[in-house]
């Protein structure tokens, strides 16, 4: 196994830095076996995935991750109860289940959980179908939804024999009553019921459209509920279905621990959105919130020069703080990310650090904390050595850009005649970092 691990993590190099595959496993790996994640499968991704799903399944498998997979089975059923012409309706969001409609269910839905199985055992990984014995349920309304169920109880000891015996949970949306009696859970309420009892450390939806898209149907990459929460239920383009999706996202987060975070993406995009800071996919965090100075504390500098270098990995010159022209410090509450703002030309406002810990920026941190900028600055500008990684990312946010040397300048909110002196201003500065040591030369070859 520890050889597949290894071989599989270079592999995994290949997605981002080897660097950052290596940190996540290991940060997955922190917590028990089965609360690494909950992975809801829609039935869509069963349909058109579903060798996809099964080969990023397996992939985690054989890096010794043990996700608990739930599926619905909506599609499918669908198409079964027309064909068996059993009309069903759907109030609230709930399937009507009256006992002909259970009768099409209950094989459609043992159905899928097989195809399932089976694609993952033809890749020689083990799991467990978990029909029942997970969801305990009373009638959520008998008179209204038929024999829908809602959750009292998800018992657990079937998903850790699962895991400890080294098979992948794979849990149908079917639960029973004290008494023995069958009834069809909600796939959107049994994800919450297993996530809550759970409490695992990611939360993925698996969807066919892979995240949450934006008004120009792009997948939006982060969302930090307390900074943008508020904003986003604003947005006319955000439509039911959505809000009804952040809705009940946040409630979620807000009952678990803060570093558990939702992972919306699809089969194909799973391993990359789990391995790599960038994602493939919208990651949700319960998020943190920024604060704001404009003087500091012996304290405060204390602070920053222990978060500079960890983003920069240079050393700060001693002598930073009394050079610095402070106009303001925007920093989050966990100190992961910080920018520092100074008095640059005419005290017009220049953007002297930016700095994210690796790890914040998968968190979105770096967005986050450039809408506060936003928000506090209409006008701003700054500069980074050329071969910055960051610079496209700060071609998205500046309106002009401009290379000089080995620098590049970057701004928004000046006209191009404004810029000259800024310009000028931004090149002249000095460095903030010691020198790097000097590389000793190899003798002659
Ligand atoms: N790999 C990290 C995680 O799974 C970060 C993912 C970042 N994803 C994104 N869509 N921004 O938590």
């Amino acid at each position: 196994m520890a050889d597949t691990r290894n071989i599989i993590l270079e592999l995994l190099g290949q997605l981002g830095s080897s660097r950052e595959a290596r940190e996540y496993l290991q940060r997955f790996s922190t917590v028990d076996s089965y609360q690494f994640a909950v992975v809801k499968v829609g039935g869509g991704v069963l349909a058109d995935e579903l060798e996809q799903l099964a080969s990023a399944l397996t992939f985690l498998r054989h890096v010794g991750l043990f996700p608990i997979v739930l599926h619905g089975a909506g599609p499918q059923l669908n198409k079964a109860l027309e064909e068996a012409g059993v009309d069903s309706e759907v109030v609230d969001g709930m399937r009507v289940t009256t006992p002909e409609v259970m009768a099409v269910a209950r094989p459609v839905i043992y159905e899928q959980n097989m195809r399932l199985t089976e694609a993952l055992e033809a890749k020689g990984t083990t799991c467990r179908s978990l029909l029942h014995g997970v969801f305990e349920a009373d009638y959520l309304s008998p008179g209204k939804y038929g024999l829908v169920g809602d959750v009292v109880r998800v018992h657990k000891d079937s998903l850790r024999s699962a895991v400890n015996a080294g098979a992948l949970p794979i849990v149908a949306c079917m639960g029973e009553s004290r008494s023995g009696q069958v009834m069809n859970i909600n796939a959107d309420v049994a994800a919450r019921a297993l996530v809550l009892a759970v409490e695992p450390y990611k939360v993925i939806f698996l969807t066919p459209t892979g995240g949450l898209l934006d008004d120009k149907d792009r997948i939006i990459s982060s969302i930090n509920l307390s900074t943008d929460y508020d904003e986003l239920m604003q947005q006319e383009w955000v439509h039911s279905g959505m809000r009804l999706k952040l809705v009940q996202i946040k409630y979620l987060l807000d009952q678990l621990p803060g570093s558990t975070s939702v992972s919306i993406t699809s089969a194909t995009g799973l391993t990359k959105e789990l391995f790599t800071h960038t994602g493939a996919g919208t990651l949700i965090r319960k998020g943190e919130g920024f604060s704001s100075l404009t003087q500091l504390t012996e304290e405060n500098q204390h602070e920053i020069a222990q978060l500079l270098p960890r983003c920069f990995d240079r050393e700060l010159d001693p002598g930073y703080f009394d050079q610095l022209k402070l106009q303001r410090l925007i920093w989050s509450d966990s100190r992961r990310a910080a920018a520092v703002i100074a008095n640059g030309h005419d005290a017009i406002p220049y953007m002297d650090k930016f700095a994210v810990t690796p790890t914040a920026r998968g968190e979105g941190l770096a967005t986050a904390l450039w809408h506060q900028i936003r928000k506090i600055f209409p006008k701003l500008y700054w500069r980074a050595k050329l071969n910055n990684p960051i610079n496209d990312w700060y071609h998205r946010q500046a309106d002009i850009s401009m290379r000089a040397g080995d620098w590049r300048v970057f701004s928004y909110g000046f006209s191009l005649e404004e810029m000259q002196p800024l310009a000028e201003d931004a090149l002249g500065r000095e460095e903030s970092w010691l020198p790097l040591p000097e590389v000793e030369e190899g003798p002659d070859e």
